[in-house]
């Protein structure tokens, strides 16, 4: 699994974006600490130990560096960055009932967004399975060489 790398100075706006999702119910917003427990688990249980703790490691940047979306004050999705490397986003993911509905692209943008916000001229998509999801959303490539990355010798 690849990294790939995104042009953080030609981001597309995301605005409209997130104004339809919340017009469908759906708000995409920063995760706050009072959640952190909630959060983490619904990471762990739905897409296991490995995110839940990259999540975890989110939590302990300022600003805090995770957003979720919602639904009906339920989580539905989520995305971080600067969590296991500076400079690297993800992981990301949604819900599969709410899948398809521009939730992953809102989380991702949002994210992306911050990154430019704070000072990266790039970001890194930390190794990726989902290449075709990236190169659609934010025009991402990937990055030669980058497989296996920073994931070698890992824990299983
Ligand atoms: C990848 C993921 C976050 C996308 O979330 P989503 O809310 O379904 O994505 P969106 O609705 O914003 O999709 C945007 C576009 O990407 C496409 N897309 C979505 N997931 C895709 C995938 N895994 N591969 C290729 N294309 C994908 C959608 O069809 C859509 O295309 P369209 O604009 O032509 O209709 C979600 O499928 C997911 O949680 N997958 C499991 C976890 C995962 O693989 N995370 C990424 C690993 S780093």
């Amino acid at each position: 699994m690849p990294d790939l790398l995104v042009k953080l100075y030609e981001l597309p706006d995301d605005r409209w974006r997130l104004e339809q999702l919340r017009n469908d119910g759906i708000t995409v917003r920063n995760a706050m600490a009072y959640e952190k427990l909630q959060i983490i688990e619904w990471i762990r249980e739905n897409f296991g130990k490995a995110w839940a703790g990259e999540c975890d490691t989110a939590f302990s940047n300022r600003p805090i560096s995770c957003f979720i979306a919602t639904k009906n004050a339920g989580l539905v999705g989520f995305a971080c960055y600067d969590s296991t490397m500076k400079n690297f986003f993800g992981p990301v993911g949604v819900a599969e009932s709410d899948r398809n509905k521009g939730i992953g692209t809102a989380l991702l943008l949002r994210c992306l967004h911050l990154m430019a916000a704070v000072g990266y001229a790039y970001a890194v998509i930390g190794g990726t399975d989902s290449v075709e999801f990236y190169e659609k959303t934010v025009n991402a490539f990937e990055i030669p060489g980058s497989s296996p990355g920073i994931y070698r010798d890992r824990l299983y």
